[in-house]
């Protein structure tokens, strides 16, 4: 089934059909997916069919993309089938296929691993916007434009905003040498990153290691080297490299993985140019332990983050009993951020930017820059919890106290003071009696506090300090002793 991306590009799904009478049984293949036919029926022309993803194996990381049911209907047109992903809106015509040329090409060697070297970029948690979370496949080189000068015109640069990163979709597919070339969206991908550098800004790209990415655009498989020049060429200073069409050619394992990534971390150190490495497997076989291996920056802990409440906090608090993995340049990413999109309150969001900044993860913004209200800046441009993302000694993030749904979390700072973030997981308001003494290294002292989101001091009582705490929110504080 081919469907347009009305950029220029298509995208093929490819379906193995079985008809015996009216019922219609097979399976969906190729790509990222696999699926199998259910409640299938071909009568008077028309053919119906769902599709059901295959049960993920029990033990296999949490991963948030939502596997549902897939609807298609269709009317038999001679050989062809007009079908539609009604899930999706979306049409196309299905035409008889070989198996070959719906079949995923073979494997090609990994390399023997090694360690690389370390590339000396990121030494505090990356910084900057990535077009997905908001535009998807809709992004445009005007809007990317349109960032960078909405990065300048608020002063998010000057806070450390500065990677302006180009997600999924960009691509078209390769010309007669085999160089990968940009879809209509893009027209002169080179002229977008100067455009894009004289701001003082950098720019990130996205591809996979495999024969297609996450949206079924052209992937850099069999064809790394080549890429990274382009990238280097283009004047590029970050990948992100996202695992999906490899899926079908390498089963997940460590080793599988780690050669994966090397490949292109090797291609990047070659290209002449300093790149940002940023690893997308969903946090499968623990990339916090080799990822840095592989010439790696940061790497993505989970599956998907979506704006909502739910996905923020399971992916958030599920990262603390990681976070001593994360290191000056090696940092790991629990996803991009979604303050700003809608989904949740500004409760929610302060959580949202507080324990990210807890956990040193990359700030990358997820929203649209160019039409933020005051409370979204608000939050983005928190200078003083930004600092303790950026904070030079990157020490992990621990928990002080687990008391119901509420959860302090501790971590101390370069300068000796200690940043406490009391969350309320709950959904009352919540009161939290904080023993001051219970902070390492604190007990007996007098204490100075100040709340990070109220940008002011805040006096303590002795030993409590009591704070309210909003239904899913934060009291963010910095204790130092007087
Ligand atoms: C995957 C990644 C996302 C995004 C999309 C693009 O789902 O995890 O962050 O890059 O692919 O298709």
């Amino acid at each position: 089934m081919k469907v347009s991306n009305e950029d220029g590009t298509f995208r093929n799904t490819y379906f193995q059909f079985e008809q015996n009478g009216e019922t219609l049984t097979g399976k969906l293949f190729g790509r990222n997916i696999q699926g199998t036919l259910i409640k299938g029926t071909v009568k008077d022309g028309t053919v119906h069919f769902e599709t059901v993803p295959p049960v993920r194996e029990a033990g296999t990381p949490p991963n948030d993309i939502q596997y549902r049911a897939v609807v298609f209907e269709g009317k038999i047109e001679g050989d062809k089938i007009e079908l539609e992903n009604v899930n999706r809106k979306l049409k196309g015509m299905a035409e008889r296929t070989t198996k070959e040329a719906a079949t995923p090409p073979a494997a090609l060697p990994l390399p023997p691993l090694r360690n690389l070297p370390d590339n000396n970029l990121v030494r505090t948690p990356p910084m900057g916007w990535n077009s997905w979370n908001k535009f998807a496949g809709k992004v445009t080189a005007e809007d990317v434009r349109g960032m960078a000068d909405a990065i300048v015109a608020t002063g998010m640069d000057k806070l450390g905003y500065v990677y302006v990163n180009i997600d999924d979709t960009w691509e078209a597919g390769r010309d007669a040498q085999g160089n990968i070339t940009t879809n209509r969206k893009f027209p002169d991908m080179k002229a977008l990153v100067d455009y894009v550098h004289s701001k003082g800004l950098k720019v990130g790209i996205y591809s996979s290691p495999g024969p297609t990415t996450c949206a079924g655009y052209e992937g850099s498989f069999g064809h790394e080297v080549q890429d990274a020049k382009t990238y280097a060429a283009w004047g590029i200073d970050y990948l992100k490299y996202d695992l999906c069409g490899a899926r079908t050619i390498y089963s997940s394992n460590e080793e599988n993985h780690r050669g994966l990534y090397q490949k292109m971390g090797e291609a990047l150190q070659q290209s002449g140019r300093p790149i940002v490495f940023s690893l997308c497997q969903y946090g499968e076989n623990d990339p916090w332990k080799w990822g840095t291996e592989t010439g790696g920056n940061l790497w993505r802990t989970t599956g998907d983050i979506s704006d909502k409440w739910e996905s923020m906090d399971r992916i958030g608090f599920s990262q603390i009993a990681i976070s001593s993995y994360t290191r000056p340049g090696h940092w790991n990413d629990p996803d991009m951020l979604e303050i700003g999109n809608g989904g949740m309150t500004g409760d929610e969001y302060r959580t949202h930017m507080s324990l990210w900044s807890m956990l040193a993860a990359p700030l990358i913004a997820g929203n649209d820059l160019r039409s933020m209200s005051d409370e979204t800046k608000s939050i983005l441009m928190n200078k003083e919890v930004i600092a303790v993302d950026q904070d030079a000694a990157a020490k992990p993030v621990q928990v002080l106290a687990s008391v119901s749904k509420v959860e302090t979390l501790w971590r101390p700072m370069a300068d000796g003071s200690i940043i406490v973030g009391v969350f309320n997981r709950g959904e009352d308001i919540a009161t939290s009696n904080l023993q001051l003494s219970k902070i390492p290294g604190f007990a007996g002292k007098k204490l100075k506090m100040r709340d990070l989101w109220l940008h002011r001091d805040v006096p303590t009582k002795g030993d409590q300090y009591t704070a309210l705490v909003p239904k899913h929110g934060v009291v963010l504080l910095k204790v130092r002793a007087q």
